[in-house]
């Protein structure tokens, strides 16, 4: 089972400002930098229920038809995703992932500050791709968060665009 992380951050780290407002990020993604591809390449999408929280502001659920797991320990009301594969899961990262492959899933992506940060505190995320955006904020949420040991990374490519998007790849290396 692999599990990757794909997100964006401003250069300073931050994926959302403390009200959870994007708007420092570019509309719809920006210039092309390979979502689409990465997305077609996961078989489900697991996200923290704060961000399920931001995404259900959005006009229309993103992820049409692609499998997506909600992390809580609470009540998540899923009545309006009637139509789509959504269910509301809890637990160890290392049971969701267990019970996913279980499931017939081989690459997960996991999504929402707290919930990455949990993944890799678990030594469980194998690629992780940050695209940052050309601005400072100065305060938000954070991409990052503590760790008990340092966790190496692989550079495995950054790739720039035209935007001033700056994307970089890298592998994440079994703690020693
Ligand atoms: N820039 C980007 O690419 C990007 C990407 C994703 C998200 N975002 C933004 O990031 C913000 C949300 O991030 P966040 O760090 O605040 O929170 P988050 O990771 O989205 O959600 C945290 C919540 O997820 C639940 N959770 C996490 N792990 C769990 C587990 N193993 N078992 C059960 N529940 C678990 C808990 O919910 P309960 O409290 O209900 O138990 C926890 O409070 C939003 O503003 C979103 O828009 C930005």
């Amino acid at each position: 089972m692999r599990a990757s992380v794909f997100c964006g951050t401003s250069v300073d780290g931050f994926i959302a400002r403390r009200d959870d407002a994007l708007d420092f990020l570019p509309d719809d993604g920006g210039e092309p930098h390979g979502f689409d591809e990465f997305f077609a390449s996961v078989d489900v999408l697991v996200i923290g229920r704060r961000t399920f929280e931001k995404v259900m502001t959005f006009d229309a659920w993103p992820y049409g038809d692609k499998r997506v797991v909600v992390l809580s320990h609470g009540d998540v009301d899923l009545k309006r995703l009637a139509a789509f594969p959504v269910a509301v899961m809890a637990g160890a990262p290392a049971d969701i992932l267990e019970r996913l492959e279980a499931d017939g899933a081989s690459h997960a992506y996991i999504d929402g500050g707290l919930t990455i940060q949990s993944f890799l505190r678990a030594g469980l995320i194998q690629t992780l791709t940050v695209t940052r955006v050309p601005v400072l904020i100065g305060d938000g949420i954070p991409l990052f968060g503590s760790l008990p040991q340092d966790l190496r990374l692989r550079h495995v490519c950054t790739t720039s665009y035209a935007s001033g998007l700056v994307k970089s790849e890298y592998e994440v290396l079994i703690a020693p």
